[in-house]
């Protein structure tokens, strides 16, 4: 398939409409049921590919290939009920399926006419099972933007992506012709980085625009290497051409002919699809040479990351990309100016990007009304931690954290106490409970003392400790230092051993005041963004949670019971002398005679808490 023209674009789109039509509840065409198979790492690993194959068997078998059609999707979000199906134009959700259901689902409701009930997603707030999305409180008040065509399109074929409007914006670029012009309508929108910093998208183009060079370059950041986050790996997944065609408008855009897509090597799935996109998208001269016949040239090539964080920031990536060590340089000049061997580059990152075909469609002023002053648009978040519904939620900004945690993600499980949320990764910090009604957006969470980051939100809980969740991102970004410069490569280490102490309750009122000394140190000299905000989880936790600090300090004690050398393991006198514990001890520390009280000799226990289970009497506690 090639097309030549802007005219053939558009003409090939209206006749690939009926492809989409049963799922957006339009028409029979041919078919009468469409599933679409959540393809995403998530359900992948949790075998959606054996499902997908055993209910297109199944379709063949019972003899309604005709009338049911089975493909496979990107993510739908809601990764921990995975594998998940959607079934058009029923709109059914089913959640949790195993391959051997694909026959109840086939017999049952796609020939028998009723819903599988026990696939159904148990909605907690009315412990009723529920049918569609709507109906879930994790769908409610998200608004799915930059993840539009996850679930509903199969991401490895363009014609689908077509069908879905795909390749129109960069059309109508192209037909306007007037990157001035296109660029100000990105300005217009208010469109930001969603890879951390929030830098307005439309001002980089235009700068980099405005930029002179022999060569000018595009680069899509798809490293995302801060820990929990996978927004970017499911959009590369669920719609990679909608990247492609960003890529390209922002080529047409700054002048370039040239793309980069930095990926991790990890990502094996995100690769796969890009590469099948890419392919298809040079055979339908959407990309390579004289693209839809307007005389524009761009194509895209791949480089793959070697899983090292720093590699993510812009600086560091292009050294990577150029074939050197990827360390940080000064941004003397912005690389806007001077970046990939020394000419004008912009770098965006893949949500930012996902963002940027639709505005072109819907206009900036679409854009800009939803969201709040500052903010405009939406943010993918990856929800994880103590939080019920775990998965990436795609919300307008100036959504609340408390909408967040408590509606979207359903509360803390287990009846356990709010206690925090952390934002934005190692580069961010911990937000209280006091601050849950903040509206999201860039400049609210940095006030709090945290940041957007990425996109990483974990939920924490009582059983969480502070001094912990602190130690945990510093032992993060210490182990990622490129090592370039000292306050982050000595000063992130000395942080850390002082974590260590408190944590071991060694630690001092002087390594606290150390603490909050040295953040400052390496926040203000280091060299790049990872040593800057390496310190944010310390000074925030020491912010809210000074008292947890104190007690390690002052009493030895963790009050979240995490940090094993302040606790310890105490039979008391509801022993009833049984011995199990005794038995399963591994370095036999508990002493005691048949039906007499046992005892454990603290000095060699190892808290590995396994008498603790083998109590029947629940004798054994952890204080
Ligand atoms: C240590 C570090 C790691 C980063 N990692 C990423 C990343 O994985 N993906 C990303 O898009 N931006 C990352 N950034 C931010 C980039 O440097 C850059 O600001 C971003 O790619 C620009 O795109 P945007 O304007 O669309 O956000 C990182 C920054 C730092 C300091
Ligand atoms: S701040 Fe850290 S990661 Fe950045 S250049 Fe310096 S040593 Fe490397
Ligand atoms: S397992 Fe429990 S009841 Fe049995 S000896 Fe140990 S502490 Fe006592
Ligand atoms: S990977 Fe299937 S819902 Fe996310």
């Amino acid at each position: 398939m090639k097309v030549n023209s802007i005219e053939e674009l558009k003409e090939l789109h209206v006749s690939k409409l009926p492809l989409l039509a049963l799922r957006q509840a339009k028409a029979h065409v041919g078919k009468e049921r469409v599933l679409m198979v959540c393809g995403g790492t998530g359900c992948h690993s949790a075998s959606s590919q054996e499902l997908l194959e055993n209910l297109r068997e199944e379709v063949k078998s019972q003899g309604v290939s005709d009338l049911v059609e089975v493909k496979a999707t990107g993510c739908f979000g809601f990764c921990a009920e995975g594998p998940i199906i959607k079934v058009f134009p029923d709109d059914v959700f089913y959640v949790k399926v195993k391959p051997e259901d694909a026959k109840r689902i086939v017999c049952e409701h796609l020939i028998g006419g009723t819903p599988v009930e026990d696939l159904l997603f148990l909605e907690p707030t009315i412990n009723e099972k529920v049918q569609t999305m709507q109906e879930m409180e994790f769908y409610k008040k998200q608004l799915r933007i930059a993840l539009r065509n996850c679930g509903i399109i199969d991401p490895e074929e363009i014609e689908e992506y077509i069908a879905a409007k795909g390749y129109l914006a960069l059309a109508k670029v192209l037909e306007e012709a007037n990157p001035e012009a296109s660029t100000k309508l990105l300005i217009d929108s208010g469109l930001r980085g969603r890879g951390g910093a929030g830098f307005p998208t439309g001002i980089k183009w235009d700068a980099t625009r405005k930029a002179t060079g022999e060569k000018k370059y595009v680069i899509c950041n798809a490293d995302e290497g801060d820990p929990g986050a996978f927004m970017d790996r499911s959009l590369l997944e669920g719609d990679p051409h909608s990247i492609i065609e960003a890529m390209a408008i922002a080529g047409y855009c700054i002048g370039s002919d040239t793309g980069f897509v930095y990926i991790r090597a990890e990502y094996p799935l995100a690769i796969h699809r890009l590469e099948i996109a890419l392919d298809q998208a040079r055979k339908a001269g959407l990309l390579g040479e004289n693209i839809l016949g307007t005389g524009f040239n761009f194509d895209i090539e791949i480089k793959y990351g070697a899983g090292a964080f720093v590699c993510g920031e812009e600086t560091a990536l292009m050294r990577s990309i150029e074939g050197s060590r990827g360390e940080p340089f000064n941004k003397n000049v912005f690389p806007s100016e001077q970046g990939l061997w020394g000419m004008p580059t912009c770098t965006n990152n893949v949500e930012t990007l996902a963002n940027v075909p639709i505005i072109f469609l819907n206009g900036s002023e679409w854009f800009s009304s939803i969201g709040t002053e500052k903010s405009k648009g939406t943010k993918v978040f990856a929800l994880g931690g103590k939080v019920r519904n775990i998965g990436l939620v795609e919300v307008p900004m100036g959504t609340t954290l408390r909408e967040l945690v408590f509606e979207i993600g359903g509360g803390i499980p287990n009846d356990r106490e709010f206690k925090a949320v952390q934002t934005g990764g190692p580069s961010g910090g911990v937000i209280p409970a006091q601050f849950l009604d903040t509206p999201i957006d860039y400049e609210s969470l940095v006030e709090i003392g945290s940041m957007m980051g990425s996109g990483g939100m974990i939920v924490l809980d009582e059983d969480n400790c502070m001094v912990d969740i602190a130690k945990f991102y510093l032992e993060f970004t210490c182990e990622e230092s490129c090592g370039k410069c000292t306050p982050c490569r000595i000063g992130t280490t000395r942080l850390l051993e002082m974590l260590v102490k408190i944590t071991k309750g060694q630690g001092t009122h002087k390594d606290l005041e150390n603490l909050a000394d040295l953040s400052k140190t390496v926040t203000s000299a280091s060299l790049c963004g990872l040593g800057k905000t390496a310190a944010n989880p310390v000074v925030s936790t020491l912010k809210y949670f000074y008292d947890e600090y104190l007690a390690h300090v002052d009493d030895k004690k963790c009050p979240a019971g995490v940090c094993k050398d302040l606790l310890r393991i105490e039979i008391s006198d509801r022993c009833i002398g049984c011995t199990k514990c005794a038995r399963v001890c591994p370095v036999s520390c508990i002493e005691g005679k048949v039906k007499e009280l046992h005892v454990i000799n603290q000095d060699e226990c190892i808290k590995c808490q396994a008498c603790i289970a083998a109590c029947p009497v629940n004798a054994i506690e952890m204080v």
